[in-house]
């Protein structure tokens, strides 16, 4: 067990108001983007997380400045003088997060050649990364996979190809794009990602210069222009993290308003929250009221004070349930009268954080079969991808350690959510994709505390 251990004392409703900020899963790539700029780029609203933190040692490890700007969350980078960074240095950060395996256009394109440590990021399954190897050798990359990592060159440059994902995965659509705007041509990518970060990340290339175009049934078109500038851009909100917050709101019979989430990119998870029987709010109307300034709005959410209700449901790629807002609803889901089936179709290792919550006194069961939905590529596979929650369970208190980032936070849900103390371990985890959680869970009332 690790030493950053929360204490919770649980069984009081969260109440009370927080905000988030520019969404991880944008900013990070926002900020690979600024590599292939000529000029300086400014990403405002950046949440102080640890992948921000990641992908900043990065940049600078190749030449790129990176600095506070004036207003707080403001980041500006400066690509003027990009140049390659040693093996020894890059591996560093080897094991630390995802993001860097999107710097191989980038930097393909800046100095010729790359080099990317091995991955690190949740153990959520294998995480392989062949589409965005097959697809960067269709650009005429040259891949050579070493045991220290991964190093790619370029010597007849990168040219626009026609592509078609085997899965609409985020990372590959993003690799293509960052290597498709100044490839030599036009790239066609079928069967793209086309979750809201990935488009705000079209916007980010948009301003640099970039020729996108998005067409029907997930085909992106990208036209290869030879240079880029910087960007200046206000990311999309965390919808991530803001449907973890609603989510402990149910839990604890709470009511928490979450500043700066927005209706548009949470439209799924609030339909799913209503079938729960959860009550929500949008209050950025109050934003938009004429001669009112400095209100900020968002998305209110509490409990009924009544029952709430099983539902079925299956995670999906976008416009469908993330498989993020997946854990820290199954906890909700522990409190709610009936059978819940959750049949999670993006990952195929993400259910078993449940163990912890039955040790919690949750009844949990997970199955191989494909249940409640359509069959999916994890059916025949043999992996236990489907959770049948039985419900309502009390919770109690527990000693818990934290597996991955949004399964932690989902342990801090249930021990929020549990009668008696709990201690959570490894909690730093949290800290990679939630600004402040500590700072936010004390506004919210929650009886937490660092041992
Ligand atoms: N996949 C492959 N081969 C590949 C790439 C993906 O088989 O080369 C598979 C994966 O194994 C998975 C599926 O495709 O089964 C989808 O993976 P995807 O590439 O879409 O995920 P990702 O880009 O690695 C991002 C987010 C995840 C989020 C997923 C799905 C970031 C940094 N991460 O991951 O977020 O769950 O998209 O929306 O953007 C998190 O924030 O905690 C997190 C895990």
């Amino acid at each position: 067990m690790t030493d950053d251990v929360l204490t919770v004392h649980g069984g009081t409703p969260l109440r009370g108001q927080i905000r988030v900020r520019g969404a991880k899963n944008l900013v990070s790539k926002a900020m690979v983007a600024a590599l292939l700029g000529e000029s300086p780029s400014r990403l405002y609203d950046v949440p102080r997380i640890r992948d921000v933190e990641v992908v900043s040692g990065l940049l600078e490890l190749h030449g790129v400045k990176v600095s506070a700007g004036a207003d707080d969350g403001e980041l500006v980078m400066d690509p003027t003088n990009v140049e390659e960074a040693s093996t020894d240095e890059i591996n560093v950060h080897a094991g630390s997060s995802r993001i860097p395996i999107l710097f191989c256009g980038p930097l393909l394109h800046r100095v010729g050649r790359a080099f990317i440590p091995d991955l690190g990021g949740c153990h959520i399954g294998p995480r392989p990364i062949d589409f965005h190897i097959q697809a960067l050798r269709e650009f005429g990359a040259i891949v050579d996979k070493a045991p220290e990592g991964m190093h790619l060159s370029a010597p007849n440059g990168l040219h626009g190809t026609k592509l078609e994902l085997p899965y609409p995965s985020v990372g590959a659509t993003e690799q293509v794009l960052l290597t498709a705007v100044r490839a030599d041509g036009v790239t066609e990518l079928r069967n793209a990602a086309i979750e809201p970060e990935i488009i705000d990340l079209i916007c980010v290339l948009q301003k640099m210069g970039a020729i996108i175009t998005v067409h029907t049934d997930r085909v992106i078109e990208i036209q290869g222009v030879p240079r880029l500038h910087g960007y200046q851009h206000k990311p999309i909100p965390d919808r991530i993290e803001a449907a973890s917050w609603a989510a402990a709101a149910l839990a604890t019979k709470g009511e928490i308003e979450v500043l700066g989430a927005r209706q548009a990119d949470m439209m799924t998870f609030l339909n799913v929250f209503r079938s729960i029987g959860g009550e929500f709010e949008i209050t950025d109307a109050r934003v938009a009221r004429p001669g009112v300034t400095g209100v900020e709005g968002g998305i209110k959410f509490w409990h009924p004070g009544h029952e709430l209700q099983a539902v079925a449901l299956e995670t999906d790629v976008h416009p469908g349930f993330m498989t993020d807002w997946q854990q820290p609803l199954v906890v909700a889901l522990t409190q709610a009268r009936g059978l819940s089936i959750m049949h999670e179709t993006v990952y195929e290792q993400r259910l078993g954080y449940t163990q912890a919550l039955n040790q919690m006194g949750a009844t949990i069961q997970v199955y191989r079969d494909c249940l409640g939905g359509t069959p999916c590529r994890f059916g025949r596979r043999n992996f236990k991808h489907s959770a049948v929650i039985a419900g309502p369970s009390k919770l109690h208190a527990a000693d818990l350690e934290i597996p991955d980032l949004r399964a932690g936070f989902s342990h801090l849900i249930a021990a929020l959510a549990a009668e008696g103390t709990s201690r959570v371990y490894g909690v730093d985890l949290i800290n990679r994709g939630y600004e402040d959680f500590e700072g936010k869970l004390g506004a919210l009332g929650a009886l937490v505390e660092r041992l």
